[in-house]
């Protein structure tokens, strides 16, 4: 695995920006030639994460987001919130997306996943965990791929990869919001706090960018193959250069780059942020009663609204 060293860094949000907007800066391709089925290396070279080529990265994006319509971020958080404590938080997200997935042995994929993710973004890896991460892959796709095994093996990566991109960047989230509120969630609530964290105390904090070709991209000047490194808690709307001067920007969660930019973008945002509430809420039995509460008086609004507006045509 070559990881080459970035020559760029990017602090300026407009250049950020820019970077990940560009067609021409892709992922660090992950391409091992002939890297065999069901092995890290496979994945890598498959996933849409990884992927550089547009059309090829289309095709496998659109795949990712056809398995995140089937998970509703309302019932992710519910199930979060009901979860045991104790877990790792890893293993817990895992097991919430296996099981909404209908992935059989919810417990073992969990296992795997964070097996996988220790090599997943590219760091060396001695012999022996590449041949760990090697096994969890295959039996990853032993239980993501179903019925379509031997016809799509390219459908049952982009399933891996989804669940191995919530691992650790949700677990992480959870943990930045722990450490910001110790004793329990603020009065706006997790989403507040959420909002909050992933401004000021983002869980991936560098994204990176390799160039097709020379190009000019913002006030950037890069040649082909190099790489450029964007600093995610820098480049934000709103945050000066000095970092004593105070931050104008706002908590607006599309703003940031928490989530990235561009082609690349997280597909993930809404499940990532039930999954993540969902955990805090958890932690905090006055929040799960505020909630409850606060459905209980939705559902009455919604069936007081119902009765004043019945009109004996649009009932079934
Ligand atoms: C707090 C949690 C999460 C954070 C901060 C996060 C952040 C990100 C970021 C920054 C990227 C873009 C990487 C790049 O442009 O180089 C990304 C990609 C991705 N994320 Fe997330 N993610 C989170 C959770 C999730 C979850 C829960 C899922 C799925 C259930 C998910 C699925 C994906 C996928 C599939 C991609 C690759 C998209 C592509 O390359 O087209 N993420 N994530």
């Amino acid at each position: 695995m070559t990881i080459h060293a970035p020559s760029t860094c990017v602090t300026a949000y407009a250049d950020a920006r820019a970077v990940l907007d560009e067609p021409q800066l892709v992922p660090e391709p992950a391409v091992v030639p002939d890297a065999p089925e069901g092995t890290l290396a496979w994945l890598r070279a498959t996933v849409a994460r990884f992927t550089g080529d547009a059309c090829v990265h289309a095709r496998r994006r659109a795949r990712t987001v056809v398995e995140l319509a089937r998970l509703d971020p309302g019932e992710l958080r519910q199930t979060a919130a009901g979860s045991p404590v104790g877990a790792d938080d890893r293993h817990r997200v895992i097991r919430i997306l296996a099981e909404a997935l209908g992935l059989p042995g919810p417990d073992a994929v969990a296992d795997a996943v964070i097996t996988v993710a220790a090599g997943y973004f590219g760091g060396e890896l001695t012999p022996s965990q590449v041949k760990a991460a090697d096994e969890a892959v295959a039996s990853l796709l032993a239980r993501t791929a179903g019925a379509d095994a031997e016809a799509d093996p390219d459908a049952a990566a982009q399933r891996i990869g989804l669940l191995v991109q919530a691992c650790d960047a949700t677990a992480r989230l959870v943990e930045h919001a722990r450490r910001c509120a110790p004793d329990g969630l603020p009065p706006g609530g997790a989403g507040a706090l959420l909002a909050q964290v992933l401004r000021h105390d983002p869980p991936v904090t560098a994204l990176r960018r390799q160039a097709l070709a020379d190009i000019r991209v913002g006030t950037l000047d890069l040649q082909a193959g190099e790489v450029v490194l964007i600093d995610v808690t820098a480049a934000k709307p709103g945050a000066t250069a000095d970092p004593s001067d105070p931050d104008t920007g706002t908590d607006d969660e599309q703003a940031h780059l928490a989530f990235g930019a561009g082609p690349h973008r997280c597909p993930g945002q809404a499940q990532a942020l039930a999954l993540a509430a969902g955990l805090l809420e958890r932690d905090d039995p006055a929040a799960q009663v505020t909630d409850a509460v606060a459905r209980v008086l939705d559902l009455a609004g919604a069936v007081g609204r119902l009765g004043e507006s019945a009109d004996p045509e649009e009932q079934v």
